[in-house]
């Protein structure tokens, strides 16, 4: 009996006792989860009681980094590094993984070379990709209903998108968010926004992950435009209307004046009876100004002037035959007056379509 208690006593000694002869070493505390952007460094700690002998790091479970106690790290890479840090009683090896990857997300690993004597954690890499709406501003109208959409490339794991409206979040069934693989293990991301503005507002799409310390954003100011205002869009498109019918004027303007330099020049070079085609074609110019703008006769005086010069040059040309490019370079003036004076075609039409202020809108002109 007494032999069998002095055993149970040694063991017991021996047990409490072995550690500190450096044999029975343990691991104390291993790496923690990491989280890090790719391109920025992960650490991660190992602490292992005094009496250790080696230590391997392990990533994906690749050795990456050995330490021996009685020679220090062993680095093999430039990405994989370490720092120790000894206590009275413990041991710290801190594992830095520099410029880290999408592939070294995983599973890292610090192994004490005992059988079930490691401990592990995992590093997630992830990528800040780009997030962006395609317009900055957008006009709505009463009533009408819009789709904003935000689109986000490139990213790691795929973001957690949400919508805000001038700093108040928006109910998720208002937005839909479709998530898609991207190359290289990336992925992308589209959220779509529905919603029939009252009010301007400025619209942020916000796009999270894990390691970013705050979400990115990306901004579109909706413009929310009153009917009052619509009215100024539809004058603005009458306005167009009417630019576009002085260019299909002011071309058919010098078609016409091409055909009457042809026969004028036909009839120069058959040299008979200039002077009675000379009037002949003043006749036909005549005609067609009266043709081209009946409702514009008042303005008359300051457009025929654009186009009694070219008569008088077309005389002036009468003895020399000249090709066709120097006269179309001419004919652009006719053009340009018709331009013009289309602009106070505008200002006649508007009193009968609004007839709140005819004489403001005139004022306008005159200025
Ligand atoms: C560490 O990450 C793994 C995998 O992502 C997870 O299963 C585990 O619960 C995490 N551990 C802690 C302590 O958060
Ligand atoms: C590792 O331990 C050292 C010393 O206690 C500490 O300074 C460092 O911040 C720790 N690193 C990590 C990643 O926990
Ligand atoms: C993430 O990417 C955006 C856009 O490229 C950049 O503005 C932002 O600073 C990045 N965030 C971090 C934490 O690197
Ligand atoms: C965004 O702008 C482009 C041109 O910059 C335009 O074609 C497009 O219609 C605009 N989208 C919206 C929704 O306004
Ligand atoms: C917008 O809708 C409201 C209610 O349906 C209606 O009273 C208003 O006239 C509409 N406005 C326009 C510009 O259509
Ligand atoms: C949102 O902000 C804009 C600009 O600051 C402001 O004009 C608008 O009235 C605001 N809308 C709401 C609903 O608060
Ligand atoms: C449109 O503007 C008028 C005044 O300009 C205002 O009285 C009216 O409430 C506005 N309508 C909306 C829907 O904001």
């Amino acid at each position: 009996m007494e032999r069998i208690q002095k055993l149970i006593l040694l063991s017991v000694i021996l047990t409490a006792l072995l550690p500190g002869f450096g044999f029975c070493y343990s691991v104390i505390k291993g790496p923690t989860n990491a989280t890090v952007l790719a391109g920025s460094e992960a650490r991660f700690n190992c602490t292992v009681s005094l009496g250790w002998v080696i230590l391997i790091w392990l990533s994906n479970g690749n050795p990456v980094l050995t330490v021996i106690n009685s020679q220090g790290a062993v680095e093999t890479s430039d990405r994989f590094t370490s720092q120790n840090y000894t206590s009275s009683d413990t041991f710290t090896s801190e594992l830095i993984i520099r410029n880290t990857q999408l592939s070294d997300s995983g599973k890292i690993e610090c192994s004490t070379q005992k059988p079930n004597e490691s401990s592990f954690a995992f590093l997630s890499v992830q990528v800040n990709g780009s997030l962006f709406i395609k317009n900055s501003t957008l006009t709505v109208t009463e009533n009408k209903t819009v789709e904003i959409v935000c689109e986000a490339l490139g990213w790691a794991p795929a973001p957690d998108i949400t919508w805000m409206t001038n700093d108040s979040f928006i109910d998720k069934s208002r937005y839909v968010t479709q998530q898609s693989q991207g190359s290289n293990g990336l992925h992308n991301a589209l959220s779509i926004l529905t919603l029939t503005p009252t009010d301007t507002e400025v619209l942020t799409c916000l796009a999270d992950i894990e390691a970013l310390p705050n979400p990115q954003i990306a901004t579109i100011t909706v413009i929310f435009c009153n009917s009052t205002i619509e009215n100024d869009y539809s004058e603005d498109s009458g306005s167009t209307w009417v630019i576009v019918l002085a260019v299909v004027l002011s071309l058919v303007g010098i078609i016409l004046l091409i055909v009457i330099i042809v026969v004028v020049v036909r009839c120069c070079c058959l040299k008979k009876k200039g002077g009675t085609y000379q009037t002949e074609v003043r006749k036909v110019s005549g005609a067609k100004k009266n043709d081209g703008d009946p409702e514009n006769r008042q303005r008359h005086g300051s457009e025929n002037q654009g186009y009694l010069p070219e008569e008088r040059w077309n005389t002036a040309q009468i003895p020399r035959v000249t090709s066709l490019p120097p006269m179309s370079s001419k004919f652009t003036v006719p053009a340009a007056d018709l331009h013009t004076s289309s602009a106070p075609k505008v200002q006649h039409q508007r009193p009968t379509d609004y007839p709140i202020s005819p004489k403001k809108i005139r004022n306008v002109t005159l200025v």
